[in-house]
């Protein structure tokens, strides 16, 4: 075996319990345990989600070292999300890891999420990888940043949303109309027949390089609900305009912004990522404003863009090879900001 470190990423942030085995860039294993449970109640269920993390965590942890084909003494260190997410859910993650590396006598790294998400480009998988400074649009459930990316471990938040995130907005979208959850995917799967100007909603008027999805939440009710009043059936008739118009919408303020950004900073290296990086109708935008503005755009593979542990893995080697390591009374933290 080559020297480079061996590192396991564990992943509990939300209703993903992953674990993955990455030596130096090169992916090893990757196994994610979804959780079913959330869609029958509409959304994630916070104290279901930790027990189901605790369900899985060890046979999560035990197939991803089988899959490497190691054992878990060649394992250099371990990373685990330190935050944002649900507390409940971090909590399983880091004393699993804690317990690991108290084990096995080996460093213990704590993870932000999200800067997680934005490394996932740096998964070798014989791709070209963003060159630094490049910009980021992380588009999630739980939030929406444009980041302005210097080193792996230097990057600064320059956008945000200052209510819901554009994951959000898809997925109580989906559930006015019915739809089960996480609706994001749904939507981008009904859009693809559906016309994207068959509905006008409310568009937000945000200064700097800030996101709002609320308004445009509250627009697409008002406008079901009208619809509604006069034809009960409006939805099933109009559902593929409906995801269509709704998902044009979302796109375009996402890109709108980060048209803004490209303008400011001049930096025409461009990446996305995040569970909403995986919509088709923002990969295709996306794609048509870079051939435009002449850009080098970066998606993730679909593996990497929802929750997984291999971009906590990625980002603990980058910590590892800084040498910043955690303490045993590190503590996750729900809001954790960089
Ligand atoms: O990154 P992620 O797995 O979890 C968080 O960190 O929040 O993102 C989950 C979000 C959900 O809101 C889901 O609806 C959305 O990503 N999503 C999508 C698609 N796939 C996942 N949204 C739109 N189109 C998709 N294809
Ligand atoms: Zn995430």
């Amino acid at each position: 075996m080559s020297k480079e470190p061996i590192i396991l990423g564990i992943e509990s942030s939300c209703d993903d319990t992953s674990a993955a085995i990455l030596q130096g860039q090169k992916i090893l294993s990757n196994v994610i345990a979804n959780q079913q449970i959330h869609a029958l109640y509409g959304g994630v269920v916070p104290e279901l989600a930790s027990r189901a993390h605790q369900q899985n965590i060890i046979p999560v942890v035990d197939s991803a070292i089988k899959k490497a084909n190691i054992t878990k003494e060649d394992i250099t260190a371990i990373a685990f999300t330190k935050g944002p997410g649900l507390l409940g859910s971090l909590l399983v993650g880091s004393s699993f890891a804690k317990s690991f590396a108290m084990g096995m006598n080996i460093p213990l790294i704590s993870v932000n999420h999200m800067q997680g998400h934005i490394l996932s480009h740096f998964i070798d998988e014989g791709k070209p990888m963003p060159q630094f400074p490049f910009l980021c649009l992380t588009v999630s459930g739980g939030h929406t940043q444009i980041v302005k990316v210097d080193s792996p471990i230097k990057m600064q938040v320059i956008g945000t949303t200052i209510d819901d995130a554009a994951g959000e907005a898809f997925d109580k979208s989906a559930k006015i109309l019915g739809l089960p959850y996480p609706g994001g995917p749904l939507i981008d799967k009904l859009a693809k027949n559906g016309n994207i100007h068959a509905f006008e909603f409310g568009k937000p008027k945000i200064k700097k390089l800030d996101f709002s999805f609320s308004g445009l939440k509250t627009s697409i009710l008002y406008k079901i609900q009208n619809n509604m009043n006069e034809n009960p059936h409006f939805i099933e008739e109009k559902l593929e305009d409906l995801c269509a118009s709704i998902q044009h919408s979302i796109v375009t303020i996402l890109l709108n912004k980060l048209q803004k950004a490209i303008k400011q900073t001049g930096i025409k290296e461009i990446a996305i990522a995040g569970g909403v990086s995986a919509n088709s109708y923002l990969r295709s935008e996306l794609n048509k404003l870079g051939t435009e503005k002449k850009l080098n755009l970066y998606t993730p593979k679909f593996e990497y863009c929802t929750d997984n542990a291999a971009m906590i893995a990625i980002t603990g080697y980058f910590k590892y090879l800084n040498k910043d390591f955690a303490m045993q009374s590190e503590t996750p933290s729900a809001r954790l900001l960089f």
